[in-house]
């Protein structure tokens, strides 16, 4: 798509709304048209108001719109003018392709941020109008937003700077499912580096504790995750455990997770050792209920496998169980999707999180399938609204959420959960709210501090692979300790 702008307006977010609607279209510099697809978009303004046209053209195809606005104090004028060419490009882009988003012109990763800034400012009502009249949100995602907003709000007033998080990395699964990109290494010559892997990451453990320590901070949650960390042996899980416990009182953590995830690496005996250890918190994931579906997505357990490991975790007395899943998975259809939602409301887990569908240009899929995000999209957007629907009338209540790149409809993932029983990390981490330190290879730490109100915040990367983890010691204690003297 040609794009030519005038006026003082980010391209970046001209782009990202384009892509809405033309997936995967290329913006080339310069005056190449390779598409046929050419976007001119006007910005003006004077002192009270702003002004913007948008006129689209494809091949033999134009459109055009205008979009008019208001300066006023309760908003700054980037922001004004923000608005205005969001909603000449939504438009112009909606007219000639016929289809809307849900999220109108919000292309970030997180609209429930959006919506707590403006509930900081209006009311509900008001709130629920400027999401669905300027940012041109539908009423059901507006108000979704609101509900998690409210619910993200209440959890994070709960924090502060003296606190931090802990998350734990095991990069390794027993086999790569085809829609995933993430860094996790299955097979068996891989899988010969864990007991290393282990011994290494209960050193950081305990060295990140002291730091931990040595900062002043105290440990709300922990979450130890993947990859799979019940891939681990038990003798393995169980050493890695009890290093956690030397170093903290897990009786006083807010939340400590465990990601079973895979329901074929969950055993009787490593849930009694998790129990023991203080786990709080677990996921046991089917993605799908529908054995059809999990065969193409390539996950290698079958429902069966999966309620019979439920059943186990459910048993084994650790309170807060989750149980993820993907709408517009590869093979799924809506009337399929509903059974899932409908099948594990009856089971009755703590934890119910939605996830939507993302291409990962990582993952095999797309490797094998390049027209795959366009194929699960309106059963996607059904399937979604189901989920919502049967979710909240079912007493799960929605209260964290988060969009990603390259999701098919442009939709987004929920965390829904019974009274009580939020997963606190999955908001902590989302937003600036305190410190997460990292450990493990792929794991990032971010440090955070309040300045004023505002967050200061910088990030330590460690090193991607196991080996590459286990070859060379990497310490940021020095960055750690210098970022919080200057609390
Ligand atoms: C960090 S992953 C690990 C979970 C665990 N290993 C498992 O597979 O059960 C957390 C969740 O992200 C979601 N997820 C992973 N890849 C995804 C994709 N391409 N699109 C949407 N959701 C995805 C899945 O629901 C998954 O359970
Ligand atoms: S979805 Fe989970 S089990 Fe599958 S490859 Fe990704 S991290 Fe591993």
């Amino acid at each position: 798509m040609k794009l030519n702008l005038n006026g003082n307006i980010n391209r970046i977010y001209v782009q990202s709304l384009c892509m809405i609607f033309y997936h995967g279209v290329k913006f080339p510099e310069g005056d190449e048209n390779t598409d046929g697809l050419e976007l001119t978009v006007t910005l003006t303004q004077n002192e009270n108001t702003v002004h913007c046209t948008a006129l689209l053209t494809a091949d033999n195809n134009m459109a055009d719109t205008v979009s008019t606005d208001s300066f006023s104090d309760k908003e700054s004028e980037d922001r004004t003018n923000k608005i205005v060419v969001g909603q000449a490009v939504y438009n112009v882009c909606s007219e000639m392709t016929g289809r809307t988003s849900g999220y109108g012109i919000l292309t970030g990763i997180r609209p429930s941020k959006v919506t707590a800034e403006l509930l900081s400012f209006h009311s509900e009502e008001e709130t629920l109008s400027i999401l669905t009249d300027r940012y041109l949100v539908s009423k059901e995602k507006a108000e979704l937003c609101i509900t998690v907003a409210k619910n993200e709000t209440e959890i994070l007033r709960e924090t502060d700077d003296s606190r931090c998080s802990v998350y734990i990395s095991i990069p390794f699964c027993p086999s790569r499912c085809n829609y995933c990109s993430f860094i996790s290494f299955a097979g068996k010559k891989l899988f010969s580096l864990i007991p290393d892997y282990v011994k290494r990451l209960c050193e950081d453990i305990r060295e990140t504790f002291s730091l931990i320590e040595e900062c002043g901070l105290s440990v709300s949650c922990i979450y130890i995750g993947g990859g799979t960390p019940t891939v681990l042996e038990p003798n393995q899980l169980e050493y890695m455990l009890s290093t956690v416990a030397q170093c903290v009182d897990v009786t006083k953590l807010e939340e400590y997770t465990l990601e079973g995830g895979r329901p074929d690496t969950i055993t009787e005996e490593k849930l009694r050792i998790a129990k023991e250890l203080g786990i709080t918190r677990i996921s046991v994931n089917p993605q799908t209920l529908n054995d059809f579906v999990l065969e193409k997505i390539g996950r290698r357990h079958t429902v069966e496998e999966f309620l019979k490991a439920y059943e186990k975790v459910k048993a084994c007395g650790i309170k807060n169980v989750n149980t993820d899943l993907i709408a517009g998975l590869d093979g799924d259809t809506v009337d399929s999707f509903k059974k899932t939602i409908d099948s594990i409301i009856a089971l009755d887990p703590d934890n119910i999180t939605v996830h939507s569908f993302s291409v990962k240009n990582a993952s095999q899929i797309r490797v094998d399938d390049k027209d795959i995000y366009i194929k699960g999209f309106s059963e996607a957007r059904d399937s979604v609204e189901y989920s919502i629907d049967r979710l909240c009338k079912n007493g799960y209540i929605p209260y964290y959420m988060y969009r990603q790149k390259n999701t098919v409809d442009n939709l987004e993932n929920v965390g829904y959960a019974k009274k009580g029983s939020f997963g606190l990390y999955n908001v902590y981490m989302m937003s600036d709210a305190h410190t997460v330190f990292g450990i493990g290879a792929g794991a990032t730490t971010k440090l955070v501090k309040h300045i004023n109100g505002k967050a200061e915040i910088k990030r330590i990367f460690s090193y991607k692979y196991p080996y590459e983890y286990l070859k060379e010691k990497r310490s940021a204690d020095k960055t750690v300790r210098e970022f919080f003297e200057r609390r």
